[in-house]
């Protein structure tokens, strides 16, 4: 399958991860970039958490890959409140009828992927090929190579 990745990352976990399943498959990656200001600690912080809750939409930069020219486009989320963020919302929303299949990765602290991939479900209108959740706990106990390797294995045919 030729496959694309689509992430947004904001403290630069999903973007590493999404490195790592590039090398991997041997695919093309696009990161989308939001232009509402989420760094900050603390109001940063804040401020992502009530827009992912209220599943608010957010304008993100013009795309540089056409996802009709994949036969998947795999998208990556961190979590934020159990939910996908602002950005992948966005892009889903504006692409979403460009897809011809889907995948579903998330990093988080380890709580609402379920929820998170469901709601990707609903979104784009797709049951996902597969997905991927990566806790910080995977990181840290290095487990995050192997879950990668099976996760890419659903892609190839
Ligand atoms: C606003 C906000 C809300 C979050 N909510 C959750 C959550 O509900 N569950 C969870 O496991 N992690 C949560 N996290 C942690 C992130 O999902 C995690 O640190 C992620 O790997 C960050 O990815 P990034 O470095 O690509 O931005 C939250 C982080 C932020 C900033």
């Amino acid at each position: 399958m030729k496959c694309l990745l689509v992430f947004y990352s904001r403290t630069g976990t999903t973007k590493k991860i999404t490195e790592s399943i590039s090398t991997e498959m041997n695919c093309e990656y696009e990161e989308i970039i939001d232009t509402k200001k989420r760094k900050g600690r603390i109001i940063g912080f804040l401020k992502s958490g009530f827009a992912a809750t209220r599943e608010k939409l957010t304008i993100i930069k013009e795309i540089q890959k056409d996802p009709k020219l994949y036969d998947a486009v795999i998208l990556g989320t961190p979590i934020w409140n159990k939910r996908m963020t602002p950005a992948i919302r966005t892009y889903i929303n504006e692409n979403k009828n460009q897809f011809k299949s889907v995948g579903f990765f998330c990093t988080m602290g380890g709580k609402g992927a379920p929820e998170t991939f469901e709601s990707m479900t609903k979104l784009c209108e797709k049951t996902p090929v597969s997905t991927l959740a990566i806790a910080k706990k995977d990181i840290k106990n290095e487990l995050h190579p192997d879950k990668i390797k099976n996760f890419s294995q659903q892609f190839k045919s």
